[in-house]
């Protein structure tokens, strides 16, 4: 398709389960006795945020959230919300859960968005992190991987819609890519 291909598997399925097991102890361990509100940023974090929570053992919620940059500005940081929560999170622990963080735009903005409506606490859980293309440094409580720059999909994350289904994560190559 297009000179794009998949060059090799950078995380297998066993580790990603692995890691979100841990992660979701983490979590648990961290909102014990909390009201713990997840919010699912789409498309990329559904499956994710579908393990994520079935693997945490304290009460939560989700809700999920879409969002869209302005296509004359995607490094602005400047992004419009597709879709907003249904609950409100006021006085609630918010959880942003995210598949990637890559400039920081988007998370960012997301938390400014989230901090104006008054949530007890807000952290960010992200289970890839491209630090080496952060534009706005922000704090992620949980982290996956580190990941090196480099174009990747599957478990949620895509290529021009494709390839959310594999269920590891690859690396894409292709000149048509950046
Ligand atoms: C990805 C990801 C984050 C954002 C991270 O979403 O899910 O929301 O990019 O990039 P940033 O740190 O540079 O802002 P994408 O735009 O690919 O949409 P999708 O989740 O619907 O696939």
């Amino acid at each position: 398709m297009n000179g794009i291909e998949i060059e090799k598997v950078l995380i297998p399925q066993n580790r990603l389960q692995q890691r979100v097991s841990e992660l979701a102890v983490e979590i648990s361990a961290d909102y014990r006795d909390k009201d713990l509100a997840i919010v699912a940023i789409l498309k990329g974090s559904f499956i994710f945020a579908a393990d994520l929570l079935r693997a945490i053992t304290v009460g939560a919620t989700i809700d999920f959230m879409s969002i869209s940059s302005y296509a004359n500005q995607p490094q602005s940081g400047v992004v419009r919300i597709t879709k907003d929560l249904e609950e409100s999170i006021t006085g609630r622990n918010v959880l942003l859960v995210e598949d990637i963080i890559d400039t920081g735009l988007t998370a960012n903005y997301l938390l400014r968005v989230m901090r104006e409506r008054n949530p007890a606490s807000l952290r960010v859980c992200a289970l890839l992190d491209k630090s080496a293309r952060r534009i706005i440094d922000l704090p992620v409580a949980y982290r996956g991987f580190e990941i090196p720059d480099v174009f990747v999909v599957g478990y949620g994350m895509d290529y021009q819609q494709r390839y959310r289904n594999l269920p590891h994560i690859a690396v894409l190559t292709g000149e048509s890519l950046r």
